[in-house]
């Protein structure tokens, strides 16, 4: 193998084992749903008026709402609640928040869509918050 040829078929393989590593994480819908009742409903309940069932939006819906990652009527952020700052910021009195405090962000995140895409009015166990 010529040199240039090897280091872009090194890169290639570099890149690719890179893609399979992101695919391979296996989502945890439990563990999303812990959170989304313990952390995302807590807080709705407090100050949005009640929950947020999760059967009132479709699969389609919730992948274009994270996707959007505008949360509140566009106000802010979705994916900060997820985040390890957040958690960190209520962990005193959130269980869940001390629980998952170290698990990275990425895959807190896949696992609230998996138990989003579940639980939604077309998903495979539509939910209700608790
Ligand atoms: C600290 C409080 C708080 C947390 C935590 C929180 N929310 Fe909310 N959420 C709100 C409030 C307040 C509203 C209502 C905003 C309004 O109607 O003006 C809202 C509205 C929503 C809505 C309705 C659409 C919209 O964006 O207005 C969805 C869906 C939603 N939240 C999803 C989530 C998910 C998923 C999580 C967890 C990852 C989460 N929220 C965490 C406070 C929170």
């Amino acid at each position: 193998m010529n040199p240039k040829f090897s280091i872009a078929f090194a890169t290639a393989l570099v890149a690719l084992t890179a893609a399979g590593s992101v695919q391979a994480y296996d989502p945890d819908w439990k563990r999303g749903r812990v959170y989304y009742r313990m952390v995302c409903t807590e807080c709705h309940e407090a100050k949005a008026g009640g929950a947020i069932n999760p059967a009132t939006k479709t699969k389609a819906e919730w992948a274009a709402y994270i996707q959007a990652d505008k949360h509140a009527k566009g106000k802010e952020s979705l994916k900060r609640y997820v985040s390890k700052q957040y958690r960190d910021s209520i962990k005193a009195t959130n269980k869940a928040a001390a629980k998952f405090a170290d698990v990275p962000e990425q895959e807190l995140l896949e696992d609230l869509k998996a138990f989003l895409n579940k639980g939604a009015k077309d998903g495979d166990a539509p939910a209700k918050c608790s």
